[in-house]
């Protein structure tokens, strides 16, 4: 009987399904660089009994073809994640980031948006030498330093993906790799990651013809995906292009129970429906056991979330009116007019959820993990 991955099947464990998709779906070309690296910034942390947060940043891709012309992407800049990825840094932990290539970094995120050009900081003449302009010295100094000190103790790797499928194959080699590092290991999955896919075996080599006069005749001749199975995920119907997606099988229950089972996992719950997202968190946290979910909201994300952790306590994190960023549009996040006014000096979200998260982190490993309830480590 043929079954699709990710169906909901009672003879099925979970283990059934992630043997069946790794087997299924390739193995990408960089996997074994990205093990290697990760092994070794591990061992090198492990000695020095250092926590390591894995961040995860970023959207993935959903490509329609091999030779991929076309692909389904979402919204996700990494904001989230390159900007925690910093605050984890400062709060002593070391970071495996894991991040849609191109989406924000650590650090150059400060200077790499359309809008924030660093090229508009610097100044020089024609033939003179370049340098920062008086003005942006200060900020351009500490973003450097910070920088530097994490280059220099070797406490950010940066690991990039595309695809969701290359993704799932990075999460589950560092979740594994992660091992050693026992209750000093934390996830912090802040990607935002398709719920739909097209598995390799539906997936069509060249790119799919739009013009009336090289699109397939409906049904007469099937191709070779069509040969072999079902359809291809993407096809054309006449004039239409027609897309069947996969669900992606849920693997977050598998970090938890196998991959890692010992260390602090935090996922993220995005929903656009205010009145849902409390009731989302919480049904993620009971589904997936995670140690807490943070819920956030698309518009309000920069400036407000919900903490839902393992004992169903539910709490806001908030940043204070006058210290959220302006838009590039002039007007506040919170729908003020931009100008000089009573606020602050912009305060970023993170830098309250890093140390709230640490400070969790520190109670499960001083106190065991309270989803066991006798303290027992898997
Ligand atoms: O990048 P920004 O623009 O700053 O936006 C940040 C964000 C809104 C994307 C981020 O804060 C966020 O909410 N990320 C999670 C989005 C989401 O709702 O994901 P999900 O419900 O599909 O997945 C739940 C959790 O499991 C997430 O933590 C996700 O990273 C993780 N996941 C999901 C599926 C999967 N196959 N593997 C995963 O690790």
């Amino acid at each position: 009987m043929h079954r699709t991955a990710g169906e909901p099947d009672a003879h099925y464990t979970p283990t059934d399904i992630e043997m069946e998709y790794f087997a299924a779906n390739p193995k990408p070309g960089d996997l074994d660089r990205h093990s290697t690296l990760a092994r070794t910034f591990i061992e090198h942390h492990v000695e020095h009994k250092r926590r390591v947060a894995l961040v995860t940043s970023g959207g993935t891709t959903v490509p329609l073809e091999n030779q991929t012309v076309r692909f389904i992407d979402n919204f996700s800049a990494g904001t989230r994640g390159a900007t925690s990825a910093e605050y984890f840094l400062e709060n002593g932990y070391a970071v495996i980031f894991l991040h849609r290539q191109f989406s924000l970094l650590p650090y150059s995120r400060h200077y790499s948006h359309s809008t924030n050009c660093f090229l508009d900081y610097m100044t020089g003449t024609e033939d003179g030498p370049v340098v920062v302009q008086n003005d942006y010295q200060q900020q351009m100094a500490s973003v450097l330093r910070r920088y530097r000190k994490a280059k220099k103790e070797n406490t950010l790797l940066l690991l990039p993906f595309v695809t969701v499928n290359e993704y799932l194959w990075n999460l589950r080699e560092l979740a594994m790799l992660m091992h050693p590092l026992g209750a000093n290991a934390l996830f912090y999955l802040a990607a935002a990651v398709s719920d739909f896919f097209v598995p390799a075996e539906r997936m069509v080599e060249h790119k799919i013809q739009s013009g009336e006069e090289f699109a397939q005749p409906n049904g007469d001749v099937p191709s070779e995906e069509e040969q072999r199975g079902r359809k291809p995920a993407a096809h054309m119907d006449g004039k239409s292009l027609m897309i069947d997606l996969d669900p992606v099988p849920k693997f977050l229950k598998l970090l938890v129970d196998g991959w890692a089972p010992q260390a602090m996992i935090i996922s993220f719950k995005l929903e656009t429906d205010p009145n849902l997202l409390a009731s989302k968190a919480k049904g993620a946290l009971k589904k997936y056991a995670h140690h807490l979910v943070i819920g956030n909201l698309l518009n309000t994300r920069k400036w407000e979330v919900l903490f839902v952790s393992a004992d169903g306590a539910e709490k806001w994190i908030r940043v204070p009116a006058n210290r959220r960023a302006k838009s590039v549009t002039g007007r506040t996040d919170n729908g003020r007019t931009g100008g000089k006014d009573d606020r602050e000096p912009a305060l970023e979200i993170e830098s309250l959820i890093v140390p709230e998260v640490a400070s969790q982190h520190s109670h499960m490993i001083e106190h065991g993990d309270p989803r066991r309830p006798n303290g027992s480590q898997a």
